[in-house]
Parts: C-alpha cells; structure tokens; sequence
C-alpha cells in the first residue's frame, strides 16, 4: 500500500519539477501547491496493461517520469471518455486517459486539470472539441496532431500544442504509441465532444 502511495506522490513530485523548468507548461498554468492523494478507486480498461508494459530506457527524455505513470498504470482510475457509437470499439481499446490531477482526480484541485492520455500506434482520435483551453505536452512517442485549418504537426517529447475554447482537435499514430498529458484550464466541467468535421 506504501509504495503505491509513494509511487503516486514520486510522480507528482516530478511532474512539478518538471513544470519549474518548461516555460511552455508555467505560463499556461501555475502547477498547484500542496496537492494531497485522495482515496479513489482504480479502473482498469484495455490499454492499462499496454502502459503497464511500456517502458522506456535510460537515454530517452523523461524516461523517470515515463516509467513512473507506466508503473502508476494498475493503480489509477482510467476512463475512455467515449462511447462506442461515437469512436468505434477499435479505438476505445486503444484509447484511455485518468485524471491525475484536477476535481476529481487522484489529487484533488479546482485550479486545472492534468489527464494523463494515452493512445496506442496505428489509431486515429477523430476530430472533437470542449470548452476549457487546452496544452498538450508530450512525454514519450509520437503522433500526429491537427488542428483547426492548420497544417499537420508530428508532436514528440517536451513539444506542446495549444487548442482554443472549442477548437477542434484530432490526433494519429501511426507505428508510434504517444503518451501525453492533457492539462485543461478555465471551464473544464463540460466534457469534450466528438464533432462533425463538415461542420469546421
Ligand atoms: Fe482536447
């Protein structure tokens, strides 16, 4: 029981570290003090074990932080946010995310969100949007990410991507897996949507 509990605090602990040296991550959001694990249950889905099993050697970048949320995988709640008439069965066993930090999150706070998002290779995260401003920040693999009328932008560790209220957003992989943290501020109570992209 210990470790888990050290495991979850080694975690933030390196993640606020982490946050003290990115510009990127600071200036869109204060990383909040003095965060304290709360009870709450796990919940395994498909790609639990997927994390679990990924881990990255020595002279990768955030090769700590990586293996640290590999090792969290069994011990945190996960979701996939969708159903299967939105996104397909493939993509839901392929796709999932936990509030490590946020409302309701393994520590508690109403200042932001941080999702740790994961989504295996060869998948596609169709094109969706939610209110709260969103940054991506990459901890390990790749994938590519699109947005609004942009051009395509293939994102790897440490790079970011900012997405406005309600912009719509879609990500693929291709022989990469990504794993991402997802950090959401002003508005977060709505959940994101799948949207028509005849309609952008
Ligand atoms: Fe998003």
């Amino acid at each position: 029981m210990h470790n888990k509990i050290d495991l979850f605090n080694q975690t933030i602990n390196e993640i606020e570290k982490i946050w003290s040296i990115n510009k990127k991550l600071s200036d869109f959001v204060n990383f909040p003090k003095k965060l304290v694990l709360k009870k709450k249950c796990n919940n395994k889905i498909n790609v639990t074990n997927i994390l679990l099993d990924w881990k990255l050697e020595d002279n990768h970048k955030f090769e700590k932080l990586h293996n640290l949320i590999s090792n969290l995988s069994p011990f945190v709640s996960w979701d996939n946010g969708y159903n299967e008439n939105e996104v397909g069965k493939e993509f839901l066993n392929k796709y999932g995310f936990f509030e490590l930090i946020g409302p309701t999150g393994h520590f508690e706070t109403t200042d932001m969100a941080l999702y740790v998002n994961f989504l295996d290779m060869n998948s596609h995260y169709p094109w969706h949007n939610h209110e709260a401003e969103e940054l991506y920040f990459i901890v390990s693999g790749e994938a590519k990410f699109e947005k609004g009328n942009e051009a395509p932008v293939i994102l790897k560790p440490e790079d970011t991507c900012f997405h406005k209220s309600y912009q719509p957003h879609r990500i693929t992989t291709t022989n990469k897996k990504i794993l991402s943290f997802v950090i959401w501020k002003n508005k977060f109570e709505n959940v994101s949507k799948i949207v028509d992209p005849k309609g952008l």
